[in-house]
């Protein structure tokens, strides 16, 4: 017997709808920025400083450079090792836009690389078989929250000299072979936004062993000025010289305080996150009609998201029915992501379909279940029950 769903009028598996990701503040956040609020800085201030140093620190790394979004972090990345037109960057083909265009601002060209079926990260063999004579550097991202495989990566690049800028938005706290990731590639860039694991509401920072890069980023991330207002003002000059075009990617002193405060509970966020990851794996690996992403043994998951497969074949509806009938359930389930050369933008100018065939064929099977911190027992036990009732509904 099959339960009537939602989608058909039957009953909701819950009355409110269960978003795939949420901010968990508490009120040390509240205070922490109230604090803030009544200070002399906003933005560009003592926070700033103190929280790039948290951060580097949380995630071993020697430089950090706060800026105002994740996407700003990528762009401040390509800037810093001057990615220019006619430059090549190899970037999976399932990602964020962001991870890209980071590499279009600049004037430079994505190429585009397939994943391995597995674990939906970039194949470490498709960065020879991507490279040209014109390539600058390759951008493993680190899909779902667990790392790209670095020593690979790594080992290929510096063989070939490319620089590695790896897209850890979602992957703060994460480990790979023993070593945190932050200072594992040349660059690595986190985003802050709200669904992330730590928040500052907008935001982002990249981290690098490179004294060189972190300064050049700091004056991109300030205009392009050689100095930042507080310095400037303590020695007196009368301007700083603007010695790159730079832009305003700053992050304000009112996000660093919520991001510090934050930060002091990261441990725990990622526990809760693991945790919730856990109940799924183990609740959900015999539903045949679904697959889950291989978790390599030798890396800590940050579980930012929680992608499943669809078995299409064992299905009679493909993912659009599947994803509106969990909605109709309340449960906010979502997509993440459509190959970036699937985007208008990208076809038109003159990406086509069949480039990466492997994340061509994960495309149409992939969902996305809620999971942040804040999800209850009840939560959790909702998405699963859901997801078993729209399974077996469908079944084949
Ligand atoms: C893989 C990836 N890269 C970059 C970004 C951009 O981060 P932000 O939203 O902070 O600009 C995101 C955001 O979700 C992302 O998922």
């Amino acid at each position: 017997m099959t339960d009537k769903l939602a989608l058909h009028g039957g009953p909701m598996v819950r009355a409110a709808l269960l978003r795939y990701g949420r901010h968990a503040l508490e009120e040390d956040d509240v205070q922490a920025v109230a604090a803030v609020l009544r200070s002399d800085w906003l933005t560009t201030g003592p926070r700033v400083e103190a929280f790039e140093r948290a951060l580097a620190s949380a995630v071993g790394a020697t430089h950090s450079v706060a800026v105002s979004s994740g996407t700003a972090a990528l762009h401040a990345a390509t800037f810093a090792i001057q990615v220019k037109p006619g430059d090549e960057v190899i970037v999976p083909a399932l990602t964020f836009a962001a991870s890209a265009n980071a590499v279009l601002y600049q004037g430079g060209t994505p190429v585009f690389a397939d994943v391995r079926p597995d674990t939906l990260t970039l194949d470490p063999a498709e960065v020879d078989a991507r490279r040209t004579v014109h390539t600058r550097a390759v951008m493993p991202v680190d899909f779902a929250g667990q790392p790209a495989e670095l020593d690979e990566i790594n080992t290929l690049a510096r063989a070939r000299g490319l620089a590695v800028i790896e897209d850890a938005a979602h992957a703060l706290g994460a480990e790979y072979r023993g070593r945190r990731v932050g200072a594992l590639a040349d660059l690595t860039t986190f985003s802050f936004h709200p669904v992330k694991h730590v928040t500052t509401a907008e935001g982002g920072i990249v981290t690098t062993e490179s004294a060189d890069l972190a300064a050049r980023m700091r004056r991109f991330r300030n205009h392009g000025l050689d100095g930042e207002f507080r310095e400037r003002d303590a020695q007196g000059l009368e301007y700083s010289p603007m010695v790159d075009l730079g832009y305003n990617y700053r992050l304000t002193d009112i996000g660093c305080a919520l991001g510090l405060s934050q930060l002091g509970r990261l441990d725990q966020l990622l526990k809760r996150r693991a945790e919730i990851a856990q109940r799924y794996r183990s609740e959900l690996a015999a539903v045949s009609e679904l697959s889950l992403l291989t978790v390599a043994p030798d890396v800590r998951h940050a579980w930012h998201i929680f992608p499943i497969l669809l078995e299409l074949e064992r299905l009679t509806k493909d993912r659009r029915t599947i994803l509106a009938a969990l909605r109709a359930e309340n449960i906010g389930v979502t997509v993440h992501y459509v190959p970036v050369y699937w985007h208008p933008y990208y076809e038109a100018r003159g990406y086509r379909r069949g480039l990466c065939p492997r994340a061509e064929h994960a495309y149409p099977r992939l969902l996305t279940l809620p999971l942040f911190p804040t999800m209850t027992e009840q939560d959790v036990q909702d998405v699963i029950a859901a997801v078993t009732k729209v399974l077996r509904y469908y079944r084949r």
